[in-house]
């Protein structure tokens, strides 16, 4: 599949979503960071949100689930239109059913972790998983430091991966900038969430082009 670069649109503005979203026309999906104010001490958008963003975008939705019990709520956002949906695999009470069931409903399914959570216990859940992402900040908020020591975790990561076949994209969300996505491809991820690096710059596809030829570069 090589590089991706899907932009948050958390610090985004959030009153003109649809025309923030038409500002990043060359990314690869959208990514949309759902917050329940239990998971993580933040609050943002429900799946009717993503539906009406779906109807107003060409550009795949992915949404990043930072919410408790995944399990009875992830399908409502398979059904908003969201064509890659990631729970975080701390919230999941079953994550090889829930995998299964975001597939089975014709999504990419994705597995969240921390930066505390290891990988390798989870190694035998690759094949259900479409993706896995690897979080670089504790995740809440954006515009957040790029915490280094997830670094190892990446490459764990990429070498458990290529173990079972390398279907499995790579992404990793938090902190993602000019400054640090060649550290995240030189590890081995291949999606990479960016959002204020994005919507701070004045022109935010140019930046997502900028990241994607720095990543690609560094990926070589
Ligand atoms: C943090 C979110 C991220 C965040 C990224 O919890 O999951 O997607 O919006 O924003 P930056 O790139 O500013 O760290
Ligand atoms: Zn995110």
């Amino acid at each position: 599949m090589g590089i991706q670069i899907t932009p948050s649109v958390l610090n985004a503005d959030l009153s003109r979503l649809a025309d923030e979203v038409a500002r990043i026309g060359s990314a690869d999906w959208v990514h949309v960071d759902v917050m329940d104010n239990h998971f993580v001490p933040n609050l943002t958008f429900g799946p009717s949100m993503l539906e009406s963003l779906a109807s107003h975008t060409d550009l795949p939705l992915d949404a990043h689930l930072m919410i408790d019990d995944p399990d009875s709520n992830a399908l409502a956002y398979v059904e908003a239109g969201c064509g890659s949906v990631t729970f975080h695999v701390e919230a999941a009470r079953a994550p090889v059913r829930l995998a299964r069931e975001i597939r089975g409903h014709g999504a990419r399914a994705a597995m969240a972790l921390r930066p505390a959570t290891p990988i390798e216990p989870y190694e035998e859940l690759l094949a259900e998983l479409d993706m896995v992402l690897v979080m670089t900040v504790e995740p809440g908020f954006g515009g957040q430091k790029f915490l280094d020591l997830c670094l190892p975790k990446i490459r764990t990561a990429r070498r458990l991966i290529e173990k079972h076949g390398g279907e499995t994209w790579l992404q990793v969300d938090g902190g993602v900038s000019l400054e640090t996505i060649e550290r995240c491809a030189e590890a081995g991820a291949d999606v990479f969430v960016a959002g204020s690096a994005v919507y701070s710059a004045d022109d935010p596809d140019r930046m997502v082009a900028e990241l994607r030829t720095m990543a690609e570069e560094a990926a070589r």
